[in-house]
């Protein structure tokens, strides 16, 4: 090996350093993971990162690296893979497969580490170009009694890991055996996923600061002063201004920008739709920083003044938002927000008529109807981390499902723990129909934030700095 791979890249082309803090982090989890595979007997796990995918012909779509590699390794470039090797002691070895050199590719598609480089640079125990995987593989798997792999995850991984064991079977007669078992690496992962350390915190608040300034960049743009023509593609331009400008690499998510009753699809995407003076504008739109996700949602009235319908069903879903914040706790459940967040909103469709005290006189009789379901039809939260929809269960592991009247079984929803990050996301979305006053007629709210659960107390709220009070927002579009 020589003295230092690193120093032999140029210093004019040489990849981004990895951040220590970073690394030691994924050390950290390196190790962790090796434990609680060392509890089930240890083993070889194999992770690779995610394919380079072809948009057409020659473009591809931009590149972004496999969630639990990048959580175990830091690595971000494709074609590459992780094993760690555990024994029973809990001890392990990491070796990373990867790109080697290669300065003619270069040229087209940028400096690469190289294995040796990236070994030293990431601090894994050992490094050996991609090609040689399957060839490492059939060996590191040789009288082991476990592999470990994401199932369900990676097209055809399952039929590499098949034929990796029987290259070893191929090896019997030299007294050789191959793993007997495989176990979903998955459920380890997303367990140790679920809870941000500090880092990750970290990072994530920034994403959070990032996407909240977009946000304001948005609400500024529709604004007083907003031009006539004003399109929801003008807005998304906004805001992927914004995330690119706080340093944020992507968008999270496809960015939903939302006139009118386009704010009633709830997957819509920024489109073409000119933003109507006076109507609301819902915007669902979250930058992703450093491999974090962020994942706000603001709706506000184009012009910068709520009319009396809009301000009205605007307050419901904001006490909505705000109760089921406040249920976010230690201890409590998951499903606490979303049922907090409920019974507000039944209640506002009952003063508001959008539910007539004929079907449901009262607030239980609109929860257990499921009336309110026609203007609240998604769930108020999910996990949120790396990837916006963030790996990690939602019942309580080892407690058992609660039976119902009706012979399906309900799992226990998951405790909420410090450490946890998810979205407090309630709506209300009244489609146009003859039986609603028409006053409400498309009107489509949904406030978004993202928090963390604490040891004590309130969550923390890390989107705060997007605009939320009616007050707050006027006044951003006024100045
Ligand atoms: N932006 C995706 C979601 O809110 O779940
Ligand atoms: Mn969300
Ligand atoms: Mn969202």
């Amino acid at each position: 090996m020589p003295m230092s791979a690193i120093a032999e890249l140029s210093p004019a082309t040489a990849p981004e350093a990895p951040d220590p803090q970073l690394l030691r982090r994924c050390a950290e989890r390196r190790a962790r993971l090796a434990r609680r595979m060392a509890d089930a007997g240890g083993g070889v796990a194999v992770l690779p990162t995610a394919p380079e995918r072809m948009r057409n012909r020659d473009a591809d779509y931009p590149y972004r690296h496999d969630s639990y590699f990048y959580y175990l390794s830091g690595f971000v470039e494709p074609q590459s893979l992780l094993v760690l090797e555990v024994e029973r002691d809990g001890s392990s070895r990491s070796t990373l497969l990867c790109r080697p050199r290669d300065p003619e590719r270069e040229i087209w598609d940028g400096v690469r580490f190289g294995p040796e480089a990236a070994r030293e640079a990431f601090g894994f125990d050992a490094a050996a170009p991609i090609e040689q995987l399957d060839e490492l593989l059939a060996r590191m798997l040789l009288d082991r009694g476990a592999i470990w792999w994401p199932f369900g995850v990676h097209e055809a991984l399952g039929s590499r890991v098949q034929a990796w064991l029987q290259a070893g079977r191929a090896q019997a007669r030299a007294g050789h055996t191959v793993p007997a078992a495989q176990h979903d690496l998955c459920a380890v992962l997303d367990e140790m996923r679920l809870f941000k350390d500090e880092h990750e915190l970290q990072v994530m608040r920034r994403a959070a600061g990032i996407s909240a300034e977009a946000h304001r960049r948005a609400m500024r743009a529709a604004g007083s002063g907003a031009r006539a023509d004003l399109r929801e593609y003008h807005l998304e331009a906004e805001l992927l201004h914004a995330f690119r400008h706080g340093g944020a690499q992507a968008p999270a998510y496809g960015s939903i920008v939302a006139a009118g009753a386009n704010a009633c699809i709830l997957h819509y995407r920024a489109g073409n739709a000119l933003l109507r003076r006076g109507s609301l504008c819902l915007i669902d739109a979250g930058c992703e920083l450093d491999g974090y996700a962020s994942d706000i949602t603001r709706t506000f009235p184009v012009g910068g003044r709520f009319s009396g319908p809009q301000r009205e069903l605007y307050e419901i879903v904001l006490e909505a938002q705000r109760v089921a914040i406040d249920a976010v706790r230690a201890g409590a459940r998951f499903t606490d927000p979303h049922d907090a967040a409920l019974r507000v909103l039944a209640q506002g469709l009952l003063d508001t008529g959008l539910i007539p005290r004929d079907i449901a006189p009262d607030v239980d009789a609109v929860l257990q109807s499921g009336a309110y379901r026609r203007f609240y039809m998604h769930r108020t939260s999910h996990w949120m981390g790396m990837d916006v929809h963030d790996c990690g269960d939602y019942a309580e592991p080892g407690e058992a499902a609660r039976e119902l009247p009706d012979g399906s079984r309900q799992p226990a929803s998951r405790i909420l723990r410090p450490g946890m990050v998810l979205t407090i996301e309630p709506g209300l979305y009244v489609r146009a129909a003859p039986d609603l006053p028409a006053a409400y007629h498309d009107i489509g709210i949904r406030i978004e934030d993202d928090v963390v659960v604490r040891a004590h107390g309130a969550c923390e709220v890390l989107t705060a700095q997007a605009p939320k009070s009616v007050a707050e927002i006027e006044q951003v579009m006024h100045d």
